[in-house]
């Protein structure tokens, strides 16, 4: 249902809410990550999809008044400034988008006593680690696009808001959207020989993957039950990707070797690894950007695909 839908739609919410349904507001609804989310949510859900030009998370006024209108239970947040080298000339308008929109939407949810999901990245770490990042290590981003996250992150935190779920993550790919497994496919199809980054490591995440957890987590229960003797509230940061680690150099290659697999013509022969400092950008990433996910697991119980397997499965959606 689009915005302008809402108030036609809105005479049957009775109705709807007696049916059982729950209101998902997603916001950023053309972006890559809430593509999926909107596909995978489960029926239980009312979807309601929010994006520009008709909510904009920037404008406070319009904004509240938007998802006060469609008194959403729970709202997950897929908008944010994702151009991580152009975020480097224009940080305040990155800070706008991804520190002021989230702190919009978390101001709202507390208004309307709702669940907030909340995307954040793996670049608010500097990457000087050598073992996985956990929830509770200290931040300290490289970047202006992981400053702004962090500032979104923030903003969530101290809103007052008690209900609300930080999901980082890293390396996201998926359907409808510009990505690293997308331009190797491409770039696969075109060049007998590729140069690629093989000193930053991190793990690659599905969109599929992604959007799963996010509902396992909006799942654990969020009050305390009939006879339980302790409850622990499931709010607060997560990390989520999916399992394993490699470099951009290797993630090319299981690219490109399971592409070849495929119909599709594939040029590709060599596959150099050169370092950073071989190919320049505005914005400096992390080196190590791995996070643990043993908080995600313990409180879901999930098994978490690893990224080669999540990769074969993307791949053979693309119908390649
Ligand atoms: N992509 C990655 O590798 C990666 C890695 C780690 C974390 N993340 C995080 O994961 C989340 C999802 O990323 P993604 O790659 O799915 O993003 P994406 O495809 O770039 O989509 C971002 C969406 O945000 C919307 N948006 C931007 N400014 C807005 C505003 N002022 N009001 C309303 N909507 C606005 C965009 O709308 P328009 O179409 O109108 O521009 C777009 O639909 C983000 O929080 C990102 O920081 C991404």
């Amino acid at each position: 249902m689009t915005l302008t839908n809402v108030q036609k739609d809105f005479e049957n919410n009775d109705k709807r809410v007696a049916e059982g349904k729950r209101r998902l507001a997603v916001v950023g609804a053309s972006g890559m990550l809430a593509t999926m989310v909107q596909r995978l949510a489960p029926d239980k859900y009312e979807v309601i999809s929010l994006g520009r030009p008709g909510f904009d998370l920037t404008n406070a006024t319009t904004s509240l008044a938007s998802l006060r209108e469609i008194r959403p239970h729970v709202i997950i947040n897929c908008a944010a400034y994702t151009d991580v080298d152009d975020a480097e000339s224009n940080e305040p308008l990155a800070n706008l988008v991804n520190q002021e929109g989230p702190r919009n939407l978390a101001t709202a949810a507390k208004d309307l006593d709702a669940t907030l999901v909340h995307v954040s990245t793996d670049y608010v770490f500097d990457g000087e680690k050598a073992t996985p990042y956990v929830e509770s290590d200290p931040p300290n981003p490289r970047s202006a696009y992981g400053r702004s996250k962090l500032l979104g992150e923030e903003a969530v935190k101290s809103s007052g808001l008690e209900r609300y779920f930080i999901v980082r993550t890293s390396w996201l790919y998926g359907a409808g959207g510009k990505n690293f497994v997308e331009t190797i496919i491409r770039l696969a199809q075109e060049r007998e020989e590729l140069r690629i980054v093989a000193d930053q490591v991190g793990t690659p995440t599905y969109s599929f993957d992604l959007a799963q957890a996010i509902f396992n987590l909006i799942d654990l229960p969020q009050e305390p039950g009939e006879g339980a003797q302790t409850f622990d509230r499931p709010f607060g940061i997560y990390h989520f990707a999916n399992e394993g680690v490699c470099s951009w150099h290797d993630f090319a290659c299981e690219i490109v070797a399971q592409l070849k697999k495929t119909t599709t013509p594939v040029k590709t022969e060599h596959i150099l690894p050169i370092g950073t400092a071989d190919y320049p950008l505005p914005a400096p990433r992390p080196a190590y950007s791995v996070m643990s996910k043993d908080k995600y697991q313990k409180a879901t119980g999930a098994i978490i695909p690893p990224w080669q397997k999540s990769l074969e499965h993307y791949i053979a959606s693309r119908g390649l």
